[in-house]
């Protein structure tokens, strides 16, 4: 492609360093799509011939076909993707394949290229994280009322539902959706017609090829537009954050379901056997998500050491950016895939998670809230006196609910019978009627605004 000045070939090791085909034959659809749009416009421009366009767009169309029927031969020697295509060409078609590559550069058409496998791979991602919030929602449906500790510190907290705790995943994958989201807006910009750096003297249409493929429009300066590489950050960044989420929920899947607690049994799709222990059933699925963030966040710090301190424009180090990115979204996609597949097939056990609740004085608040409430005391004291009355209970070995009236007005003599309308499981999450809180029906308010939700959005 140099030959004019070059007589030499490159060592053997600088081509193992220098070639990217490998990997950047991943977005040969966008390349191909993209020197399209250029030579079309090219063509309505006055630049090239129109015949010349026709010929290079049924060029491109049949190596389209050959790269998807495996008969593509990609060559090292070629470099990368957009050199591999345009040797092709000018094999298939002969001297117009040598005009395509007017007003253009490899560095805006790699950025090019970039921002549109990207797009799709946001697209898509955007979709799957829709299923995964679909399957949670449907869970929190069936498990709207079933009540489980809730806990912090991994300490028995509160009483809450099952359909709660699984509608508080909800709310982070909706807010990695919007990131995604708004991370798009920011990439859906087109470098085309950036060329090398500078522009172009040509009289090009750059708000027309941004048009032709999909952008809101072109971007408005040509050293950044070839320099940029935000959108990866961004991505990674937002991906990183999504997996942070799932690793948690894998985290939980894996305590839940081991059998002294038990809240949960994974389907056989998704568990493991031992090959010593026979009656062994492993989360290996929970667990290799909870270790899967690593790479994300991993890529997200590659990809900005690569850009740190660049000076302006393109420099080569951003040739990295694709395998990161590439290799990060892999892991994405599988990750969000088995999650759902896992809650899809997931067996929830509301008797266990209820048996659970009899452990750790969950109403202690509810306790401390009727004092306040009913005997007008101030709250600094009502937890004083409940703390008294959780020593006695752990001493009689039962829960605070099943101590008489007399234990409990042994502590506080203002105490009622009526204390113990509040004080049972299913009491105090019917109470939790706050916005946002556990009780059924704001739970099964919250499951029917996020449908909607989804529904406006896909
Ligand atoms: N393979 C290169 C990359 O991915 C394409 C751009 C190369 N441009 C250049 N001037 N060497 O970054």
């Amino acid at each position: 492609m140099w030959g004019g000045r070059f007589f030499e070939s490159n060592a053997a090791i600088m081509q193992a360093i220098n070639a990217s085909i490998d990997i950047d034959k991943r977005m040969y659809a966008q390349d191909i799509k993209g020197s399209m749009a250029h030579a079309r416009m090219l063509a309505s421009q006055g630049i090239i011939s129109a015949d010349d366009a026709e010929a290079i767009c049924q060029g491109l169309a049949q190596i389209k076909n050959e790269i998807e029927a495996g008969q593509f031969n990609f060559s090292q020697e070629l470099e990368d993707i957009h050199m591999n295509v345009e040797a092709r060409l000018k094999a298939l078609i002969g001297e117009p394949a040598g005009r395509l590559h007017t007003a253009r550069s490899r560095n805006d058409q790699v950025a090019t290229d970039f921002r549109l496998w990207l797009r799709d791979q946001i697209d898509y991602t955007i979709g799957q994280i829709s299923k995964l919030i679909t399957a949670l929602l449907d869970k929190a449906d069936q498990h709207a009322e079933d009540v489980m500790p809730g806990y912090t510190h991994l300490q028995p907290a509160q009483p809450v539902t099952f359909g709660h705790h699984l509608m508080a995943y909800v709310e982070m994958l909706d807010r990695d959706m919007e990131r995604l989201q708004d991370a798009r807006k920011r990439l859906n910009r087109s470098p085309l017609g950036s060329a090398a750096m500078a522009g172009t003297g040509f009289d090009i249409d750059r708000e027309a090829t941004a048009q032709a493929l999909g952008f809101s429009g072109p971007t408005r300066n040509s050293m950044d537009g070839v320099s940029d590489r935000d959108f990866a950050l961004e991505f990674l960044a937002a991906g990183s954050i999504c997996l942070i989420h799932l690793s948690r929920l894998a985290e939980e899947l894996v305590i839940w379901s081991t059998p002294s607690i038990g809240f949960v049994t994974m389907s056989d799709k998704f568990s493991t056997g031992s090959s010593i222990m026979p009656q062994k059933r492993n989360p290996d699925a929970a667990e290799l998500i909870r270790a899967k963030p690593g790479r994300l966040l991993g890529a997200f710090q590659t990809l900005a050491v690569v850009m740190k301190g660049l000076p302006m424009t393109y420099a080569k180090d951003m040739q990295e950016d694709k395998e990161i990115t590439f290799s990060a979204a892999d892991a994405l996609d599988l990750s969000i895939a088995a999650m759902t597949g896992m809650v899809e097939d997931l067996t929830a056990h509301p008797d266990a998670m209820r048996a659970a609740c009899q452990k750790g004085h969950l109403t202690a608040t509810d306790l401390a809230d009727w004092l306040v409430r009913e005997l007008g005391m101030p709250f600094r004291d009502a937890h004083h006196v409940t703390g008294r009355v959780v020593v006695v209970a752990d001493q009689k070995g039962c829960p605070i609910w099943d101590l008489s009236l007399a234990d409990l007005q042994a502590v506080e003599p203002g105490i009622t019978a009526e204390i113990f309308d509040v004080l049972s499981i299913d009491a105090s999450v019917a109470s939790r009627k706050s916005f946002g809180g556990t009780a059924p029906h704001r739970v099964r308010q919250a499951i029917a605004a996020t449908r909607q939700r989804l529904a406006r959005t896909s």
